[in-house]
């Protein structure tokens, strides 16, 4: 990345992505000296704001080194999306930029941290810009929700698609930037042990679980036109799965993982209510419920939480339940895969064993342990349960862990896009949900209203116990 020149567009920059994510991770990536040395971020949005003004927003949000230096080389443009005279004026700045830094190569990244709604004019007008020439690559990145079910996710990617190619086109899903995601291939293949186990002989069941301890709280808006299914769920949730369940993949290349990725999710049976406990939240803890968001809309029959049962039909996980778990509002904020083994017989010691447990802590305080059974240190004989631990921070002391959004901007930056979500992955990803979204939409679900700040609906717990999860006792 040394000898290129490199100018990054950043969509939508006066947006709350660009201020919370787009921007300080460009900077952690700047401070850390990993863009090239000739960059320049061109913040682009429709409000009139000087540069120091956008430099201003987003300065409190930076932490760290060279913030400064970074912020020196932002600057603001004005523009409309839906101007092809505005994208023009900026590919003149870019072109200037580029004639300044006078390198052999160039690249340019746009940032797209705009809702969806826009992508087709905003890529359209884009065109003038993301040209690509022998001495200049163009890659855009966007964002979720891309579609709202399978059909218009298929119309948006199809526009998208018309107009650049997917070589050009990063998906980012920010749950594959996450350092227990990235790594989930050399776990599971690196390792004859892991490798052994990783099927329906010895695993009996596996959760992935999406917990915050935080409502909407002013997000309702966005929030209420998706629901948690398509906001967690259907992205992030179905992406673990993805590399949690995957066959061995050829290489590590990225079109040979991601190919792994689409024939594991094709091999998913779609989801409908039946399969699901769903929630929506009501105050309670001193908390307001969904519905008491004034930015929702009265009567809402938006979920804040699903269960759902997934089914892979293939020969390594015929009869493994995958638990997909997200719910807003509950008691605390973590996100794990869970894989619980088949217990052992356990006959020459007369007595039932504790199932095996590997718990794969993606946040926070990312970790690896796994629950096991052994004697009680001592003189006793007793059988115990405890823990190997590997927490992340306590192996690897003053470990900077890069934010997900610092790895994937990168790799955008690179060319690698073995962790942005490929079109045909979307595709299968949606058509597990589908069915489920439109029985949601019209109104055909059960939803349980459960309180604000516990473990969201009892018959979650109850679902997962039904699907063979068994909880160890005293422990
Ligand atoms: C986003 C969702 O994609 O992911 C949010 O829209 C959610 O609703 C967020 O809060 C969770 O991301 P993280 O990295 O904080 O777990």
């Amino acid at each position: 990345t040394k000898r290129i020149g490199l100018v990054i567009v950043v969509l939508g920059a006066s947006g709350d992505l660009a201020k919370k994510k787009s921007f300080p991770s460009l900077h952690a990536l700047f401070a850390n000296k990993l863009l090239p040395n000739k960059v320049h971020i061109f913040g682009y949005a429709r409000s009139d704001m000087s540069d120091e003004k956008l430099r201003d927003r987003i300065k409190p949000m930076l932490k760290g080194e060279a913030i400064d230096e970074f912020l020196q080389c932002v600057t603001y443009v004005r523009g409309k999306y839906d101007a092809p005279e505005d994208f023009s004026a900026l590919n003149e700045l870019m072109q200037r930029k580029e004639t300044e830094f006078d390198c052999a190569r160039h690249g340019r990244l746009f940032y797209l941290a705009l809702p969806p709604s826009v992508y087709p004019e905003v890529c359209t007008n884009l065109k003038v810009c993301a040209d690509e020439s022998p001495v200049r690559w163009s890659r855009l990145v966007v964002e979720k929700p891309f579609g709202k079910d399978l059909a218009s996710s298929e119309e948006l990617a199809n526009t998208l698609g018309a107009l650049y190619p997917e070589s050009q086109l990063y998906r980012i899903d920010h749950y594959l930037g996450k350092e227990i995601v990235q790594n989930m291939p050399i776990l599971r293949f690196g390792n004859m042990g892991f490798m052994a186990m990783w099927s329906a002989e010895y695993i009996s069941n596996i959760q992935i679980t999406f917990k915050e301890p935080f409502g909407t709280e002013g997000r309702g808006g966005y929030f209420d036109e998706f629901g948690i299914v398509r906001d967690v769920i259907q992205n992030h949730l179905l992406q673990v799965l993805a590399v949690v369940a995957m066959e061995p993949p050829r290489s590590n290349k990225a079109e040979d993982i991601r190919d792994q990725k689409v024939k594991v999710l094709n091999c998913i049976d779609k989801v409908r209510a039946a399969d699901c406990v769903l929630g929506q939240y009501v105050g309670a803890n001193g908390k307001p419920g969904y519905l008491e968001d004034s930015t929702v809309p009265a009567g809402s029959v938006c979920p804040t939480f699903a269960s759902i049962v997934f089914r892979i039909n293939n020969d390594r996980w015929k009869g493994v339940p995958f638990i997909l778990k997200a719910g807003k509002a509950l008691d605390e904020r973590k996100c794990e895969v869970r894989i619980q083994f088949k217990e052992a017989s356990g006959h020459m010691f007369d007595t039932k064993m504790a199932r095996n447990e590997l718990v794969l802590r993606i946040q926070p305080d990312e970790g690896m342990w796994w629950k096991v059974n052994m004697k009680e240190p001592g003189m006793s004989s007793k059988m115990v349960i405890t823990e190997l631990d590997m927490t992340y921070h306590q192996r690897y002391e003053g470990l900077r862990m890069p934010d997900a959004y610092e790895r994937l901007i990168l790799d955008a930056v690179k060319g690698d896009q073995q962790y942005f979500v490929r079109r045909d992955e979307l595709r299968a990803a949606w058509a597990c949900v589908d069915d489920l979204l439109h029985e949601i939409d019209a109104g055909k679900v059960n939803l349980v209203k459960y309180p604000y700040g516990g473990r969201g609906p009892p018959g979650a717990d109850a679902l997962a116990k039904a699907e063979g999860f068994v909880r160890s006792e005293g422990y």
